[in-house]
């Protein structure tokens, strides 16, 4: 890497962009200058990096012009990705979106870096490249490597326990807060906003909004990315539940091959290890697998109870566990810019 870039962060104060910073520093990202934004409510605030304090600023219309920003990265929602990431853009900069308003826009690249990296080259046509959704990174993490060694997949059925980091900030305080009601005997008094119903010692099948199908928008969202990033035809079918653990999410995947695939589980461990950034950990007779507390703060997607099924030789099923903070948003997004990086300087 042979120039320094001016990076902007909008959403610097959420749970993704902490964790953006923190990635950034790690690997050494050529940072020149850092814009660090949020709302009004956090302007002024100072954030560290590398040693060196900045000042959140207010996302706005103007705030990018004459800052010279290449790399805006946005995890602020939906809405706000929707308002401003165009002026962005228009200032000269490549956005890298964390949110899914750009996600199934035909001309914006979807990208999980390992899998279609390739796809990063028509990011010139709008000035955007979109980060999947959660879920759906760790998945297909898991997924393309499969397809690779079998040839195809014919479909994919996927529960998740997905953790409160997935709502933010905002869902793993609720999470504490309730815990807290818990053991202070007042879990029945306690609010709940992040999430619809009480998240403590309890399971929430439904994540985003009730769609017409009898699905979640979550759901829909695996679904449609998992086809657009594997450029592939996939059937998924998803159930995507809420658990209350803090970080990193939970996947239980059964993936279907054609009638004339007999599924070789060594093949499969051995093909899943020597995937880029995946690691097979599974010996279930010594109690070993990922779980929630084995991903968190790792940018590793770990592959666990991996197995044949009990009634048909072309059904494997495995577990797949991964920092959704990391892994399925910062480490994403940088991982996408380190990508943009190479090929802008070729
Ligand atoms: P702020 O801290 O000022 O509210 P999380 O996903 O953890 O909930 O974080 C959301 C991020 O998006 C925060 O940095 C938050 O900033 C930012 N954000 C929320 N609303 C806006 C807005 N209207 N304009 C800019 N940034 C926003």
């Amino acid at each position: 890497m042979s120039r320094l870039y001016n990076v902007a962060v909008a959403g610097a104060t959420g749970a993704v962009g902490e964790e953006l910073f923190r990635i950034l520093e790690e690997q050494n990202f050529p940072v020149g200058e850092l814009l660090p934004l949020a709302s009004a409510r956090s302007a002024g605030e100072m954030i560290e990096f590398k040693g060196k304090e900045y000042r959140v600023e207010e996302l706005t219309e103007e705030v990018f012009e004459g800052r010279d920003i290449d790399i805006a990265f946005f995890s602020a929602g939906g809405s706000i990705s929707a308002k401003y990431a165009k002026y962005a853009v228009e200032s000269g900069a490549v956005v890298i979106d964390n949110t899914s308003h750009f996600r199934m826009d035909p001309e914006v690249p979807l990208v999980v870096p390992e899998v279609n990296p390739q796809d990063i080259a028509s990011w010139r046509e709008t000035g955007i490249i979109a980060n999947p959704n959660c879920s759906t990174i760790q998945m297909v993490l898991a997924l393309k490597p499969l397809y690779d060694l079998y040839g195809s997949i014919k479909r994919v059925d996927v529960s998740t326990y997905q953790a409160t980091s997935g709502a933010g900030k905002s869902g793993m305080e609720e999470l504490v807060r309730q815990m807290q009601d818990f053991f202070a005997f007042k879990l029945d008094q306690s609010e709940h906003k992040a999430f619809a119903h009480q998240v403590a010692l309890n399971v929430i099948p439904q994540i985003d909004k009730a769609l017409e199908n009898d699905y979640t928008k979550e759901e829909m969202k695996m679904t449609n990315e998992t086809a657009k990033i594997m450029g592939a035809d996939i059937p998924v079918s998803a159930t995507c539940v809420r658990v209350p653990v803090l970080r990193s999410h939970s996947e239980a995947v059964t993936v279907t091959f054609e009638e004339s695939v007999v599924v070789d589980v060594e093949k499969s461990r051995a093909a899943l290890n020597s995937f880029e950034d995946v690691e097979v950990m599974d010996n279930l007779a010594e109690g070993i697998y990922p779980m929630p507390v084995t991903a968190t703060d790792t940018d590793i997607t770990f592959v666990g109870r991996i197995r044949k099924d009990i009634f048909a030789e072309n059904i494997l099923h495995m577990w797949v566990v991964a920092d959704q903070v990391r892994v399925g948003a910062a480490t994403n997004a940088v991982r996408i810019a380190q990508k943009w990086i190479e090929m802008e300087e070729i």
